[in-house]
């Protein structure tokens, strides 16, 4: 499996959120990288973490940002980040539970959501950021 690539197509032209999301993109790759090296459940566990919790932090910032901007789409937008966080939730504590391992459909999934999500909702959210600035 490889990894997961930057694009400059997924830079949105907002620093703090564009910073976030190739963070996101490095710890889906670590986590990548720890399932094919097949590292132990601790290792891929602490990975898995860190990524939960980096994901949480980012949500938590772009939703302030909708707050102080009157983002139009906010609902939305809160909504995908909290499903999103439900489905990763429920996978960790399967995880942590020992019923599941790592798999490459969980992170092909991982992936997938993060570039839709991006091209579609954090661009649409940078947009009207940008749009409440002028
Ligand atoms: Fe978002
Ligand atoms: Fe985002």
């Amino acid at each position: 499996m490889d990894l997961m690539e930057w694009n400059d197509r997924y830079k949105l032209g907002h620093v703090r959120i564009d910073g976030d999301h190739m963070k996101l993109v490095a710890l889906v790759n670590q986590l990548t990288e720890a399932m094919l090296k097949r590292k132990g459940q601790q290792v891929c566990g602490k990975v898995l973490d860190e990524l939960v919790n980096y994901f949480n932090t980012h949500f938590a910032m772009e939703e302030q940002l909708m707050a102080t901007h009157h983002y139009a789409k906010t609902i939305e937008h809160k909504a995908e980040h909290a499903k999103f966080v439900e489905e990763i939730l429920a996978f960790k504590a399967e995880f942590e539970a020992g019923s599941v391992i790592l798999s490459i459909s969980l992170l092909n999934f991982l992936r997938e959501w993060l570039i839709n999500h991006i091209l579609i909702s954090d661009k649409a959210l940078v947009a009207g950021i940008k749009a409440d600035s002028e």
